[in-house]
C-alpha cells in the first residue's frame, strides 16, 4: 500500500497509530509532542511516565486515549548538528523502529509527522526525503498505509534550479499554446467551416464492425507494458504509489476507466517516454494539455527522463498542483 503525503494536523487523523516526535524523557514538550498530549488528555502522560524514557532513534508505544487513533508511537529524532554526527542514520532508525512496532501491533495505517524537522532543526526538505525513502523501503516488503503529514510548505522546497527549470518549461509551453489558440481563432473567423465528411474507409463498415474493432484498452496496455519491462505487478504498483486494491480492480476489469493521475503514475512507474505516455493516456480517454500546469510539470519530468514519483510530487506540490499516485 502506498505513501500519502498530506498537509494536516496529525492529531486529527483517523488511523491505527500516529507517531509522536518526542524527546528522550517521553514526558511531553512543544511542537507536535505538545499537540498530541493536549489532544490525547492527561492519561497519555501517565502511561508515558511508566516507560522510562527512550533513546534517540528508538520508539515506544502507548494507547491513543482521546485521539482518533488506537496507538501513539513515540520516537526520538536526532538533534541536527550539521549532518556529520550520524543524524541521517538516526532519523532513518526512527522511521524503521516505529514501523516495526506498528507492524507487530498489526496496524494497517500509520501517520508520521516530519520527525526532527521542527525544534530539532533537521532541514525540512532533507527530513522529507529521509521519511519518504525509509517508508518506501519498508513498504516494498509490507502492506500498510502510511501518511506523512507535512505541516508547512517549506518541506517541499525543491531546489531553486529545478524550480526555475520547471517554471521556464511551463512558460514556454503556455506561450506556445496561447499562440496556437490565437492562430486557430483567426482561421475559424476567416474561413467558413465545411460540412463534416465521413471518411470513405468507414462508409462500407457497419456500426457493429466498427465497435468490434475496438483498440487495446488501458488495462490491456498496462499489463502488456509491465510484461515488456520485465516488472512484477507489485513492483509496478508500488513504484506508481498506487494501492494494491486499485491495481487488482484494473487487472480484473479490461474496460476499467482510471483517473488521469492514475494513468500518469503508471506511465512514470513504467518509465514510458512521452509518446508512449500519450498513447497510454489516450487509451483511458485523456491527453496531455499545455493549458494545464499539472500536465506540463509531469511532461517536464518525462522529457528529462526523471521517473521518481516522489520527486515529481515534490515539484507538483511546490507549484500547488494535486499529486500523483495515492
Ligand atoms: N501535526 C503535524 N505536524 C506538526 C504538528 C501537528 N499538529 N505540529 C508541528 N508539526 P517538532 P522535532 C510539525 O518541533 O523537531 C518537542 O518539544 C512541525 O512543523 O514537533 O522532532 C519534543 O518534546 C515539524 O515539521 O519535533 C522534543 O523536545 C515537525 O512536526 C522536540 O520538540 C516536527 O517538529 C522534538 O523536535
Amino acid at each position: 500500500m502506498p505513501i500519502k503525503i498530506i498537509r494536516q494536523d496529525i492529531t486529527k487523523i483517523r488511523c491505527d497509530a500516529i507517531v509522536n516526535a518526542a524527546n528522550n524523557s517521553l514526558l511531553g514538550g512543544g511542537g507536535v509532542d505538545g499537540a498530541i498530549h493536549r489532544a490525547a488528555g492527561p492519561k497519555l502522560l501517565e502511561e508515558c511516565r511508566a516507560l522510562g524514557g527512550c533513546e534517540t532513534g528508538k520508539a515506544k508505544i502507548t494507547g491513543g486515549y482521546n485521539l482518533p487513533c488506537k496507538y501513539v508511537i513515540h520516537t526520538v529524532g536526532p538533534v541536527w548538528q550539521g549532518g556529520d554526527k550520524g543524524e541521517k542514520q538516526l532519523l532513518e532508525s526512527c522511521y524503521r523502529e516505529s514501523l516495526g512496532i506498528a507492524k507487530d501491533k498489526k496496524c494497517e495505517s500509520v501517520a508520521f509527522p516530519l520527525i526532527s524537522s521542527g525544534a530539532y532543526g533537521y532541514p525540512k526538505d532533507d527530513a522529507l526525503r529521509v521519511a519518504v525513502d525509509t517508508v518506501a523501503e519498508f513498504l516494498a516488503d509490507h502492506d500498510m498505509l502510511v501518511y506523512i503529514c507535512v505541516f508547512d510548505k517549506k518541506a517541499f522546497l525543491i531546489s531553486e534550479k529545478m524550480f526555475a527549470d520547471i517554471s521556464a518549461y511551463i512558460d514556454d509551453k503556455y506561450a506556445r499554446t496561447a499562440l496556437r489558440c490565437e492562430r486557430s481563432r483567426r482561421v475559424l473567423t476567416e474561413a467558413a467551416v465545411g460540412d463534416y465528411a465521413v471518411p470513405s474507409s468507414l462508409k462500407s463498415l457497419s456500426l457493429e464492425d466498427i465497435v468490434m474493432d475496438i483498440d487495446e484498452s488501458f488495462s490491456q496496455m498496462l499489463l502488456r507494458k509491465i510484461d515488456e519491462k520485465g516488472m512484477t505487478d507489485a513492483e509496478c504498483y508500488k513504484k506508481a504509489n498506487i494501492d494494491r486494491k486499485l491495481f487488482s480492480k484494473i487487472r480484473k476489469d479490461v474496460h476499467y476507466k482510471p483517473s488521469k493521475p492514475t494513468v500518469l503514475s503508471f506511465a512514470i512507474a513504467l518509465e514510458l517516454d512521452l509518446d508512449e505516455t500519450k498513447d497510454m493516456l489516450m487509451k483511458a480517454g485523456y491527453a496531455l494539455s499545455h493549458s494545464n500546469k499539472f500536465d506540463i510539470i509531469v511532461e517536464y519530468f518525462i522529457v528529462n527522463g526523471i521517473y521518481d514519483i516522489f520527486k515529481i510530487n515534490e515539484a507538483l506540490y511546490a507549484f500547488d498542483q494535486s499529486l500523483l499516485g495515492a
